[in-house]
């Protein structure tokens, strides 16, 4: 049989959950899982070559689908940080190598500033908040030499919310809870919708995840945005995790796939609705290594009017530190479909139902520093 089907043969030796559904199943396996074992023989992996993939009849097929490449100019790719439309793959976008910083750089130097919306904000005061950067960049240069001290405000950033921020109580965007969304990641996400086939796709809303090497992301479906005709972008850095592709019920078990460094995942059309989870960030092999791709300092040819810009050697030094034992992820959104408005306020009657509705969308880590609320299966 194939390679998905040892991983689920697997499965059956843990303790089993009377009642446990496929999806969660195959969470807890995943969680568990050890790297450079056979636990991870079924993850599929888009960076190796189809042929050496295998597809054996147990195996999930990896499709290869058409990009629209006339609608982005290599031009404007590499504005972006991107290689030439050409050598874009449908099924696993590979980032720029060298530009991968400048994401890094912004997820945790620019993004993570007010005003936007971070998970410290519950407890911490504005002004305590307003530059995680600045009071968390020396502890992570001297990281190597002091591994017993306390944790610096960046390592504890959980997630940051930009453009529409979503309000993890409600599970709601609104109208009033607005600030601008980033153009240069706006931009990004354009160049990458337009070549998947979503000419005029508006990032309204983004949600930047931080993961340590034990930070989880639960089971959810990403279904608070209005449109759901347009895609979600979700674009990962640092660490290589395994990305849960479920169904639309939690009952099918979910597809296994590596989410690597400068891979950019696409969920549109009918995959936009579907479950979806993260279960394990991987350590890397030595330990505390970054991916190759990241380890290449920058070229400097950038274009005059690029959105990407040379990271320092300083500001590459404090990323390194920090990428080696963790994952960032931005996801972007549109929320509104063109000539759309938020609906008025929900009547009592609504806001019961959207809570009783059981989708979680949070990180379970050890750490303690959770998003706003625990479900009760984590
Ligand atoms: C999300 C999400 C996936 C990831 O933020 O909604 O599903 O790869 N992120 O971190
Ligand atoms: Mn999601």
């Amino acid at each position: 049989m194939g390679k998905m089907a040892a991983a689920v043969g697997s499965v059956a030796t843990l303790a089993a959950e009377p009642g446990e559904d496929a999806f969660r199943k195959l969470f807890r396996f995943y969680r568990q899982s050890r790297p450079g074992t056979a636990d991870l023989g079924g993850v599929i992996d888009f960076s190796v070559s189809h042929a050496a993939r295998g597809t054996g009849p147990g195996a999930p097929k990896v499709v290869k689908s058409q990009l629209n490449l006339s609608s982005v100019s290599d031009h404007d790719a590499l504005r972006a940080g991107l290689q030439p439309v050409s050598k874009w793959q449908a099924y696993g976008l590979q980032g720029y190598p060298g530009y991968q910083w400048h994401w890094v750089k912004q997820c945790l130097k620019l993004y993570s500033r007010k005003p936007n919306v971070c998970n410290l904000d519950k407890h911490m005061t504005k002004e305590e908040t307003q530059d995680l950067w600045e009071q968390s960049k020396e502890f992570l240069r001297c990281k190597e030499v002091n591994k017993r001290r306390p944790r610096s405000l960046l390592e504890k950033l959980r997630w940051v919310t930009l453009g529409y921020h979503y309000n993890w109580d409600s599970k709601r965007y609104s109208a009033d809870h607005y600030t601008p969304f980033p153009s240069d990641l706006a931009f990004l996400s354009e160049q990458v919708a337009a070549a998947c086939g979503f000419q005029g796709f508006r990032a309204e809303a983004g949600i930047l995840n931080y993961y340590r090497l034990d930070s989880t992301l639960g089971i959810h479906v990403d279904r608070s945005e209005l449109d759901h005709s347009r895609p979600l972008l979700s674009f990962s850095f640092g660490q290589s995790a395994i990305f849960l592709l479920g169904g639309l019920k939690r009952d099918e078990a979910p597809t296994p796939m590596f989410m690597h460094s400068g891979d950019i995942m696409v969920m549109s059309g009918f995959s936009r609705l579907l479950n979806h989870a993260v279960p394990r960030v991987l350590p890397s092999a030595e330990g505390d290594s970054l991916p190759g791709c990241l380890g290449t300092p920058l070229p400097a040819d950038l274009p005059r009017d690029s959105v990407v810009e040379p990271c320092s050697l300083e500001d590459w030094q404090v990323c390194a530190s920090y990428l080696k034992t963790a994952r960032v992820n931005m996801t972007v959104r549109q929320v509104l479909a063109v000539g759309q408005d938020f609906p008025l306020e929900p009547t009592e009657e609504n806001k019961r139902d959207i809570t009783a509705e059981g989708s979680c969308h949070l990180h379970g880590d050890n750490s303690q520093v959770k998003r706003a609320r625990l479900s009760p299966d984590y």
